[in-house]
């Protein structure tokens, strides 16, 4: 006899799960520009501090403002927000904006680290933390030109 497991529908409860990526949902639930603002701020103390991320740091100026400014400006748009890095430099294509740099495996996991710690350090629902790593870990994956 084959058994057939179905729910009793009274006790199926509703989806609560939040919806991100669609329209500016991912930028709501930042923060806005100014939530965007502060976790590139902590990214960037991270990988100013981490010792995992001291290889990567020094692929960066030493002052860090341009780099601030420029992944702060791309976040926005990447979320659903306005486009603001390319109102002010220009389109932009990830994995060729990192053809210049040496990045592998250590590499990325040194960036996506320096993300999950200023993740952690915003006051954000763990789910949505998850969709940001998740979602981040393919461009990263694009940047990585070598193993
Ligand atoms: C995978 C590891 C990554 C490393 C090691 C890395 C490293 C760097 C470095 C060193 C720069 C400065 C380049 C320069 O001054 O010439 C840079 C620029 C930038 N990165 Fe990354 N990055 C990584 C991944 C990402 C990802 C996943 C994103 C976005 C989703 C991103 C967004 C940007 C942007 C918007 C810029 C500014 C580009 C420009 O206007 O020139 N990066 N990155």
């Amino acid at each position: 006899m084959t058994l057939i497991y179905r729910p009793d529908p009274s006790s199926v409860k509703e989806k609560t799960t939040p919806v991100y990526g669609v329209g500016d949902s991912t930028l709501t639930a930042a923060g806005g520009e100014e939530g965007v603002k502060c976790l590139v701020d902590s990214f960037y103390h991270y990988m100013d501090t981490l010792p995992e991320a001291a290889d990567i740091r020094a692929m960066h100026a030493s002052d860090l403002t341009e780099s601030r400014e420029k992944l702060t400006t791309f976040l926005i748009g990447w979320m659903g927000g306005p486009s603001r890095y390319s109102e002010k430099y220009g389109s932009i294509n990830i994995p060729g904006a990192h053809r210049h740099l040496s990045i592998g495996i250590a590499e990325k996991e040194a960036w996506l680290l320096c993300m999950q710690k200023a993740l952690d350090d915003q006051d954000y629902e763990e789910v949505f933390k998850r969709y940001v790593m998740v979602q981040l870990s393919f461009p990263a994956e694009m940047c990585r030109n070598r193993t």
